[in-house]
This record gives C-alpha cells, sequence and structure tokens, in this order.
C-alpha cells in the first residue's frame, strides 16, 4: 500500500498553499509547519483568531469535512480489501447513489440508484470475474465533502482467462445521512474499457427492466 505516502504529501500540499494563500510567504509556512511552538508567536494576532475559530490546531490547516470525509474514504478501502467489495461496501452506498461507469464499456453508463448499481454493474463484474479486485491505493485526495480515489488492481481475471489488471479513479462525493453516517452518493468511475469488455465477452446481460 503505498496511500500513507499520497495521503501525506496530499496533506502537505493543502497546507501550504493554505497558509501561503493568507501569509503571502512559502518561506514562513514550512518553518510554522516544523516549528509548531513559534507559530503563534510569528502569526498576526487577527489571523490567529480567524483560524483557531475554524478548528482546534491554530498552527495547521484543517479542514474538519475534509478531514471526515478522507478519514471514512481511507477505512472503507481498508474495508473493502479485507470483505472484497462485500458488506462493507454496500453498507457505505446512499440508497440515492448515482454511479457513472465512464469510458466506452459495456458497462458504461450512468445507474441512478444503489440497487441499480449493484444490479447492473457489481453483480454482473461478480458473475464474470473469478474474484473482485483488492484495491490498491495509490493516492486519495479529498476536498470537502469529496474525494479522488487513484487506485489498481493486481492479479485479477475474468472467468474467460482475460486479465482484469488496471488503474481506476473514483470521484466520489459523500454526504453525511439522517443517521450521522458518511455515505457515498455520487460516483464517476474510470476504468480500462477495452478490458472491462474482454471479461464481459459471452456475457449475457439481464434484459429485465428495471
Ligand atoms: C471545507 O472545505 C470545503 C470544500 O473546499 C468548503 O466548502 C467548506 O466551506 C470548508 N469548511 C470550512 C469550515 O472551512
Ligand atoms: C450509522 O450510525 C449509527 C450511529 O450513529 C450506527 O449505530 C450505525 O451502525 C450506522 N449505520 C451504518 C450503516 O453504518
Ligand atoms: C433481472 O432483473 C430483474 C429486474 O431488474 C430482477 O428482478 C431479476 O432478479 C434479475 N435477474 C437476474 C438473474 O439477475
Amino acid at each position: 500500500m503505498r496511500s500513507p505516502v499520497g495521503i501525506a504529501s496530499a496533506f502537505f500540499v493543502i497546507g501550504l498553499s493554505c497558509w501561503s494563500s493568507i501569509s503571502g510567504s512559502p518561506r514562513h509556512s514550512s518553518k510554522n509547519r516544523h516549528d509548531t511552538s513559534s507559530s503563534t508567536q510569528s502569526t498576526p494576532a487577527a489571523l490567529g483568531f480567524m483560524m483557531a475559530e475554524a478548528h482546534p490546531y491554530p498552527h495547521q490547516c484543517v479542514n474538519s469535512t475534509t478531514e471526515d470525509t478522507r478519514a471514512f474514504v481511507e477505512s472503507l478501502f481498508t474495508a473493502v480489501a479485507l470483505d472484497n467489495f462485500g458488506a462493507s461496501f454496500a453498507a457505505a452506498l446512499s440508497d440515492d447513489l448515482v454511479w457513472t461507469v465512464s469510458g466506452s464499456s459495456v458497462i458504461a453508463g450512468t445507474y441512478p440508484s444503489k440497487q441499480i448499481y449493484i444490479e447492473k454493474v457489481l453483480t454482473p463484474l461478480r458473475a464474470v470475474l473469478v474474484t473482485l479486485p483488492v484495491p490498491i491505493v495509490e493516492h486519495i485526495f479529498c476536498d470537502g465533502d469529496w474525494a479522488t480515489v487513484n487506485w489498481r488492481s493486481e492479479g485479477v481475471y475474468g472467468k474467460n482467462g482475460a486479465n482484469y489488471d488496471m488503474q481506476y479513479a473514483w470521484l466520489m462525493r459523500t454526504e453525511v445521512d439522517d443517521e450521522g453516517n458518511r455515505t457515498i452518493v455520487e460516483v464517476t468511475g474510470f476504468y480500462d474499457s477495452i478490458k472491462v469488455n474482454a471479461v464481459f465477452e459471452g456475457y449475457v446481460f439481464n434484459a429485465t427492466k428495471v
């Protein structure tokens, strides 16, 4: 898993740009990041007050929504790697999910609910793959309710022998539901259309209208 590297660098970039946009001094920002004891002293009083109101760590640029989304996505990808996109994945999807499979494969299209996505994409994939991928996360970028996860699969094959190793990019919008749980409400997924088509070769989709 290379995710910690991706997360660390993503956090650094966000923190840095946040600091420089306010202080206008990139030199200051790196100093403050490493020497937290002096950060409050070298920060203008007004800035310290403004940032202390937004979050409890005035020397860092932390957006609590972004960090909540990041924690949700990190634990989700850990969970789906363990249960092979089973119960943990289904629980993370809102009933009102809208999932778009980009590209031009046989499963490309927009699926306007969790039930339809599972029936038209996930179930057929389970039918044609030996086993669903164990995601290897390369990068996670979060901004507010949004997360982009770049991951890849290795050693995945269709039952027809076609190789299914590819790079994925999932752009995901999350929301906190009435129970206070964060769920995925919108996804645009990028896949390798040629490899998707190859595993579905010979497969007959359920043509029953929903
Ligand atoms: C957190 O980030 C999101 C997305 O950039 C923004 O909409 C939201 O206002 C931010 N929240 C705070 C408290 O700064
Ligand atoms: C939603 O959150 C509640 C607690 O707020 C928890 O008991 C429940 O298991 C959560 N539901 C899911 C599907 O994770
Ligand atoms: C085919 O689709 C219908 C309606 O969407 C569904 O009720 C049925 O269970 C599906 N059959 C299979 C074999 O997946």
